[in-house]
């Protein structure tokens, strides 16, 4: 018998049970649903809707239930539907028909729909905490690499030298913002649904705040049908790991590039690299390709929230049960992406030579010359087509800039003096970009201390709405 089977004379197809049901993959809230269900439990006692003790019975019984899913002895079944009716009947069978009268004053709606937001909430100070991880190892490469030149690329082409700091703390800042969606997010997520009922509210005298309180809610929906039908903050929580996913995977683009024998710029851990089955000398950097590659998954998963949204009458559609699974995946994939880079990152060894080496080999110097001309007094477009001659010059000789004689500069512009060596040194070149935000070691070495004090502070809002969010009521 179906704990809504009441209105029904016939037995549900098979089919559409298992194909209605959410059991096999929403059976992962129950945790979250048992505890929801203590919070409602005893604001029913405490307002009198039910008898105390009879609340307590049932709280005492969900606290079993709990323990028997804990120690994996309870069996979820796909004819029980989903994880509420599950963990109900489980209720009823324990301590009998006083169970039926937990679902009092409330709905499988705002029911799930408080499941959603304690199981998104406790995972996204998870999350803001993994990507700390990631952000302090790009911050300790970093911190090891502030005289490490590297060229900078636009097009993939030799641009300007950098430092390999300059270019980390690139993605550490793109990290940075990738935590502070997260954290903003939190305000939204952290409000109760609960007490909203199917649609409408409820004819009890329910006290919706004293739930709120209780299982540390810092609000309450102030609109039931809004409550059960939203789902928004599901869609910032994949439109949030989907721009996360994005920033990884360009950095493990950076990975894959800087790992092959033409860049030769990394060498990615043993630990964090797999073999090849036919060819031995193969190391290949499968974790970088791997995240780069789920980020498809990420960005599905929120194009599929999004579709299944748009279109939906008020207010709950059964079409909202396909908000888990998408959601699901993602913290999984985010999870492992961040759980991985973390140590990745500390244990790659970079080649400073062979990147100090390209930055010799190459013409990321030619910006330096023009600025050079400006100096003197030379119009910066003037500057640059003469600078683009030189190149030309170059390339046809077989010679970079700083190989040039003097005699040769001055067969360009005779505003070129001696001290134009000094300025084309990369050293020189990448120091001279003492600008906020540019690429000097000085300035490099702000961000990294900014990013330092940063941190502290993130880490300080993890603490706080770590244990903020702690629940003692199993
Ligand atoms: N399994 C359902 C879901 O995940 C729970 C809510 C069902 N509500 C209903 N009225 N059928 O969305």
């Amino acid at each position: 018998m179906k704990l809504w089977g009441g209105r029904f004379t016939k037995a549900t197809d098979k089919l559409v049970e298992e194909y209605t049901a959410s059991i096999q993959f929403d059976q992962q809230l129950w945790k979250e649903d048992i505890t929801g269900s203590l919070a409602h439990v005893a604001m029913l006692g405490k307002c009198g809707i039910i008898p105390e003790d009879e609340a307590a019975v049932i709280a005492e019984g969900l606290k079993q239930v709990a323990a028997k899913i804990e120690a994996g002895a309870a069996e979820f079944t796909v004819a029980n539907e989903d994880v509420h009716m599950n963990v109900e009947k489980m209720l009823l069978d324990l301590v009998g028909p006083v169970g039926g009268k937990l679902h009092t004053g409330r709905s499988r709606n705002d029911q799930v729909a408080t499941d959603m937001h304690l199981y998104l909430r406790s995972r996204v100070v998870q999350l803001v905490e993994l990507t700390v991880n990631v952000q302090e190892a790009l911050l300790a490469q970093a911190e090891d690499n502030t005289d490490t030149l590297l060229p900078g690329y636009t097009h993939l082409q030799r641009a300007q030298p950098v430092l390999f700091a300059h270019h980390l703390m690139a993605y550490y800042s793109m990290l940075q913002r990738d935590a502070e969606r997260l954290m903003d997010s939190f305000k939204r997520i952290n409000v109760l649904p609960l007490g909203a009922g199917a649609l409408a509210g409820t004819t009890f005298s329910i006290d919706r705040e004293y739930v709120a309180q209780l299982l540390r809610f810092d609000g309450v929906y102030t609109n039931s049908m809004d409550a059960v039908s939203d789902r928004d903050f599901i869609v910032e929580f994949l439109s949030a790991s989907s721009l996360m996913m994005a920033h990884l995977s360009r950095l493990c683009e950076e990975f894959v590039l800087w790992m092959s024998n033409e860049f030769n710029f990394v060498e990615l851990d043993d630990a964090f690299c797999t073999g090849s089955s036919i060819m031995p000398q193969k190391k290949n950097p499968d974790v970088a390709e791997l995240v780069r590659g789920k980020t498809g998954r990420v960005y599905g998963n929120l194009m599929g929230m999004l579709t299944v949204l748009k279109g939906l009458p008020l207010a709950y559609n059964k079409d909202m049960q396909e908000d888990k699974e998408g959601m699901f995946d993602t913290v999984a994939t985010l999870h492992g992406a961040l759980s991985l880079f973390a140590p990745m990152i500390r244990t790659m060894k970079v080649r400073k030579e062979n990147m100090r080496q390209a930055v010799a080999e190459d013409f990321s110097n030619a910006t330096d010359l023009a600025d050079y001309l400006v100096n003197k007094g030379m119009p910066f477009r003037q500057a640059h087509e003469v600078v683009g001659r030189s190149v030309l010059y170059c390339i046809e000789n077989q010679k970079y800039l700083l190989d040039l004689t003097l005699e040769e500069f001055k067969e360009f512009s005779g505003l070129f003096e001696d001290d134009i060596y000094a300025a084309l040194d990369p050293v020189q070149v990448v120091n001279a970009r003492n600008v906020l935000g540019g690429t000097a070691k000085v300035q490099v070495e702000k961000q990294i201390a900014a990013a330092t004090s940063q941190l502290v502070q993130t880490k300080d809002w993890v603490e706080q709405h770590g244990s903020k969010i702690k629940i003692d009521l199993l």
